[in-house]
């Protein structure tokens, strides 16, 4: 049976959109890489320091957007290709699919296979649905709340690591943070026994949080659209995550905090002191 939610008048169905969400997540992954197959006749742009896009990435979101405004018109839409046109008021929506087309553009671009379609969606103010597809696996992670978290058709679980010693954390950096609030948290991680992965995708590496492959994963800031999607599979699979949206974090960003349940707090320790945005 749909849930719907009616906070104020209007009923929002959320399964119905859960199930737009994985199958759009699934084409624009496969039209991702239909574009990555030919990506040395993409030109490829510069936004800033380590971060690239091209015509496939504008393509991939224009695809979602139209896919989503045909079904739900009345839906609010923040993907990153097109943020810079959207305003503060766009917090307030009642439904928000916060999107991006391809998170890890710099593998894409590069030939390697780390990166994914990650479609979030937001519902009074609360990340209620995921869907990252990563179209090199075929692996569709999707949750949705209260309906548990699964990669296709099969459940998924947090880890039940309690230590940083019990597996492999992901780690995230952009130029966005200066290297002095992030440096020193690596140094702890090391020192205390832990190892760090970076794939260059940090929605599929929260996914792989949600999937027990990774005990946790930390980025001292991300956007919105890379991890909106992540936070609703991390604690569908019983893992924790931070208060992502706090203090305009759907606009603005923050760092973004995931882990299994049993080492979450240890991870939180590791990082005081440590960060700061830059
Ligand atoms: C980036 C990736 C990267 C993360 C950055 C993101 P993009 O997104 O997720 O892993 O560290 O914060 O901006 O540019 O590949 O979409
Ligand atoms: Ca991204
Ligand atoms: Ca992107």
């Amino acid at each position: 049976m749909s849930e719907v939610t009616a906070v104020a008048g209007e009923q929002i169905d959320i399964d119905q959109r859960y199930a737009l969400a994985c199958r759009i997540a699934r084409e624009a992954g496969r039209r991702a890489m239909s574009m990555w197959r030919k990506r040395d006749t993409l030109t490829i742009e510069h936004k800033g320091l380590q971060d690239v896009v091209s015509v496939a990435d504008r393509e991939v979101e224009q695809l979602v957007r139209a896919a989503v405004s045909e079904a739900f018109p009345g839906d609010a839409f923040l993907g990153e290709e097109t943020a810079s046109e959207v305003g503060e008021g766009i917090a307030h929506e009642r439904v928000v699919w916060v999107v991006d087309p391809i998170d890890g553009t710099s593998c894409f671009l590069n030939g390697m296979h780390a990166w994914c379609v990650s479609i979030g969606v937001l519902i009074d103010g609360e990340p209620a649905i995921g869907a990252v597809y990563d179209p090199n696996s075929d692996e569709l992670f999707h949750a949705a709340r209260g309906r548990g978290a699964w990669v296709n058709a099969a459940r998924m679980r947090a880890s039940d690591a309690r230590s940083v010693r019990d597996g492999v954390l992901g780690v995230g950096f952009s130029h966005r943070v200066k290297t002095d609030a992030f440096v020193p948290f690596l140094e702890r991680l090391l020192t205390q026994g832990g190892m760090f992965v970076r794939n260059g995708s940090g929605a599929l590496m929260i996914a792989y949080v949600a999937a027990g492959r990774l005990i946790g994963y930390y980025e001292p800031h991300i956007n919105s659209w890379d991890c909106l999607a992540g936070l609703v599979l991390v604690r569908e699979a019983g893992g924790t995550v931070n208060d992502f949206l706090a203090e305009r974090g759907l606009l603005r960003g923050n760092p973004v905090i995931a882990a299994s349940e049993g080492f979450y707090s240890d991870l939180v320790g590791l990082i005081e002191g440590t960060t700061r945005a830059g």
